[in-house]
């Protein structure tokens, strides 16, 4: 990663001016405005400790929510808990780049740190927010770049869980600063990224959920890059049966042609998958259906079914358990069917319990997986949980991802001596 990317070991923040962009998007009590998950606070203060103690002065930027929405709030509460985590003052500015801003950035001491507003409340962050593919001349030509930069010496782009947007206050320093990861980014970079590519093998993915569509780009991402086995489930297994030709019955038909977009071209996509990687693709042999709310188990051999398939089966449970267990690394994505239901949390709350008391190399990744994880007590015991939802989802699908080539290019830029200061 070292080599496409500055690091922090490569831009020194001694004594300079940092401008650290996190992701620190949370939950939020839409009534009290109070904090109902600080996880993303969590792992962000490390990174903001670690500048403040090598006497850097911090001015952070970051979003919450997006305008129009309820905990679309100001970024006091996630100042005041910053502070808490790292037991120092983080002062709260209630502006972005304006005069107060401004100021603010410019009269900090060594060790100090800032964090300036909800940058979703500046226009220009939520209306120029798509990328040409090439460079990022929209997003640097904003009032937030030509009044912040000038003040600062280095940007440290944490915001991983916000990589695949295209902000100014993601990609729009790119050519007046040099950028550098911070220590989330870093980490889930070399985390995912090694689990996919270069983990222990053989390597092994659950691949499950609602979202289909995500899920058969993720299977060819991840079989191009040499994971060994995907295990299917749920929604993502059901649209494989129907892949090879299987009549799931017509709820779960159903079920694929209204919720997701383009479905006749995702069940082509998912038959082209089948048919290059075979059986490295594994689909369930048996299911449970709910029957009026009941679980029911169901050899797919006995398929279509008038009722809903909501989990796998016992028998495919047993098979995916023994896969797991001779697993060098897992990867997890997407629950095996309707969880949240205890009747069918089964397959689910098995196989993830089983990759939470593995040796092996685990990671989870994914909003609909973590929530998972979380909700089951299971989060502490995988080697790690992304703070991605849509930015996890992108980089597992081999994407590209703006604020990933706005680091790369900044590299190549630092290398070849491009920035003045
Ligand atoms: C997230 O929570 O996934 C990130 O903060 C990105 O948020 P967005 O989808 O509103 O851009």
């Amino acid at each position: 990663m070292g080599d496409s990317f500055l690091t922090l070991d490569d831009l020194p923040p001694g004594g300079k001016t940092v401008l650290l962009r996190v992701d620190i998007n949370s939950s939020i009590n839409p009534e009290t405005g109070a904090l109902l998950d600080d996880t993303r606070i969590r792992r962000h203060a490390a990174t903001a400790k670690l500048l403040a103690e090598a006497g850097s002065k911090v001015a952070i930027l970051a979003h919450q929510s997006r305008p129009g929405l309820l905990d679309c709030v100001p970024l006091e509460r996630h100042a005041r808990r910053l502070a808490n985590l790292i037991d120092r003052p983080v002062k709260f500015i209630p502006d972005i780049h304006g005069e107060l801003a401004c100021d603010a950035v410019t009269n900090l001491k060594v060790g100090e740190i800032v964090m300036l507003d909800n940058v979703r409340f500046d226009t220009d962050e939520v209306t120029i927010s798509s990328w040409n593919g090439e460079d990022f001349t929209p997003q640097a030509d904003t009032a937030l770049v030509r009044n912040l930069a000038p003040l600062a010496d280095i940007f440290v782009n944490d915001a991983f869980a916000a990589a695949h947007r295209c902000q100014p206050s993601l990609v729009g320093f790119t050519e007046v600063l040099p950028m550098a990861t911070g220590l989330v980014m870093e980490r889930e970079l070399r985390k995912l990224g090694g689990a996919i590519a270069d983990g222990p093998t053989p390597r092994i993915a659950l691949l499950g959920g609602s979202k289909a569509a995500d899920s058969v780009a993720i299977a060819r991402h991840f079989l191009s890059q040499g994971v060994d086995e995907i295990l299917t489930g749920g929604v993502v297994a059901n649209l494989f049966l129907m892949a090879d030709g299987i009549d799931i019955g017509a709820p779960s038909t159903a079920y694929i042609r209204d919720h997701i977009t383009n479905w006749e071209q995702v069940v082509a996509d998912a038959e082209a998958l089948r048919k290059e990687f075979g059986d490295r693709l594994v689909v369930p042999i048996d299911v449970a259906v709910s029957e009026e709310g009941l679980r029911h188990g169901l050899p797919v051999s006995e398929l279509p079914t008038k009722y809903p398939v909501h989990d796998i089966g016992i028998e495919t449970l047993v098979a995916y358990l023994a896969r797991l267990e001779k697993a060098g690394t897992v990867i997890a994505n997407g629950p095996m069917g309707v969880f949240e239901n205890l009747e069918f949390a089964t397959g689910t709350r098995e196989l993830f319990t089983a990759i939470a008391d593995s040796d092996a190399l685990t990671v989870v990744g994914g909003g609909e997986t973590t929530m998972a994880f979380t909700h089951m007590g299971l989060a502490d015991r995988v080697n790690h949980v992304s703070t991605g939802g849509g930015a996890c989802i992108a980089f597992m699908s081999g994407r590209l991802m703006p604020v990933l080539e706005a680091l790369r290019h900044s590299k190549k830029r630092f290398d070849e001596g491009g920035y003045e200061k």
